[in-house]
């Protein structure tokens, strides 16, 4: 690890008073629960996705409730309680006291003993932090992806993935894909050899123009920033990990392998003056054996959608459509092998059961590593786009120090932007 910064004063100091105002307490011990026992859930961000986690959750699972909630602003706790009990009644049991506010409100919900399990749905800036002090209070952690944005987040994600597996808590998280059985059936057969060998892929993650939330007058850099997350690269890591991840992972499990360097150009020209965030980012990435997979995502306004994977083998060819598309594989004469359509709503509930049932048997899942290993594929894709230069994976798991997660953070935080990356001015670090 680099050497201690704010980040893990931060939650050292917030940790420590947390557990001083709760008195003696011992620490929960992951308790293997029966499987007719209720789980309790707490959550930490309850935007878009925490909600819709939470509402996957409670579907998918019939003896899980929500207990606990935070959020930087408690009102999204109180919408978010109001709708989720609409929807699941009294397995939303989230008392007034249990739903905290601000920056440090986390800690509340992940060192409650009532708590046994925290979904993570923050902006992704915040994610290795939440997801190491959730592991260290020993709790089961469902964490959206991506799970860090920079090598300094990968090396905490790589240290909460051992602790998780050293005491036996789940870690299950937000790449959903890997539970679609249309993406499951399909890399199956890749894997298998059923059309060869991979030889190369592309992945696109090209969509169309994303939200922007203007500065309201009296917010404070902090403020402004925290609540237009996507435009502010040490919150969001640019569209290449917040969004594209999903693919960079289906390229990762394509090719059973990190790839070993990447080189990459892309731009802006659409963004807001003071978004962070580039425009579009084209990368070769080059894996073991040869292997090249070129990816390529934007999100431009009025622009072609696509949002799909081929994978092309020595003996046929893969096509993975992302959301509902479906996946067909043929051979090398154009005859369909195999092709299923696609259920995403299923791989958002399927994520949630696998998680609760591996931690009811007594056997959890701990797959972070996995998800840091994309997360960081595609931070060091970023990397790579912004400087104009190879980056190698040796590089950013062994000896970049970039680490975006700003010093000091308050809601009161002066936080001069860094401007965008302009490539040959931009380094490496
Ligand atoms: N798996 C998927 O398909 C999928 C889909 C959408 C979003 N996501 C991911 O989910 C995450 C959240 O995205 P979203 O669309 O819900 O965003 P959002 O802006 O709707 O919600 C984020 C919430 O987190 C809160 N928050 C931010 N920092 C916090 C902190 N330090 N403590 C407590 N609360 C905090 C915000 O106030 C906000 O309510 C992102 O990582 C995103 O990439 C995944």
């Amino acid at each position: 690890m680099d050497t201690p910064n704010r980040r893990d004063f931060i939650v050292t100091a917030g940790a420590a008073a947390a557990a001083a105002a709760m008195g003696p307490v011992t620490m929960a011990t992951p308790r293997r629960k029966n499987p007719l026992e209720m789980l309790n859930i707490g959550i930490v961000g309850t935007g878009g996705r925490g909600t819709g986690a939470c509402n996957d959750t409670l579907t998918a699972n019939k003896d899980v409730r929500l207990v606990a909630m935070s959020d930087l602003n408690m009102q999204k706790c109180q919408s978010a309680r109001d709708n989720l009990a609409k929807a699941h009644g009294d397995r939303v049991a989230v008392e007034d006291s249990k739903m905290h506010g601000g920056l440090d409100g986390y800690l509340e919900v992940i060192n409650d003993p009532n708590v046994d399990l925290v979904l993570l749905t923050t902006s992704p800036g915040f994610r290795p932090q939440h997801v190491e002090e959730a592991v260290k209070a020993k709790k089961h952690v469902f964490a959206e992806k991506p799970v860090c944005i920079d090598p300094a987040g990968y090396r905490a994600c790589r240290n909460a993935h051992a602790m998780a597996e050293e005491q036996g808590t789940a870690i299950v998280t937000g790449t959903q894909y890997r539970r679609q059985d249309n993406y499951v059936d399909a890399i199956r057969m890749i894997h298998e050899g059923v059309i060869g060998e991979p030889v190369t892929a592309t992945g696109r993650y090209c969509g169309t123009g994303i939200w922007y939330r203007p500065r309201q007058e009296g917010q404070t850099d902090a403020e402004y920033q925290l609540n237009n997350w996507m435009h502010f690269i040490w919150l969001s890591g640019d569209q290449i990990a917040e969004q594209a991840v999903h693919n960079i992972d289906v390229m990762n499990w394509a090719m059973n392998s990190t790839p070993e360097r990447a080189f990459g150009s892309g731009g802006r020209f659409t963004r807001p003056d003071d978004s962070e965030m580039w425009d579009s980012m084209s990368v070769d990435y080059d894996y073991p054996g040869g292997k090249l997979v070129s990816f390529m995502c934007r999100q431009l306004p009025d622009a072609t959608v696509d949002v799909d994977n081929v994978i092309y083998c020595t003996e046929g060819t893969c096509y993975i459509k992302a959301i509902n598309g479906g996946s067909r594989i043929v051979d090398k004469n154009g005859r369909e092998i195999y092709s299923a359509p696609g259920n995403i709503g299923a791989a958002y509930r399927q994520e949630h059961k696998d998680l609760v049932e591996s931690i009811k048997a007594g056997s959890p899942i701990v797959e972070l590593n996995q998800t840091a290993d994309s997360s960081l594929t595609a931070a060091m894709g970023r990397m790579a786009s912004y400087t104009g230069k190879e980056v190698t994976w040796e590089f950013v798991t062994e000896k970049s120090k970039l680490d975006t997660f700003p010093k000091d953070l308050t809601l009161e935080s002066s936080l001069p932007s860094n401007g965008y990356a302009v490539p040959g001015t931009t380094k490496p670090t």
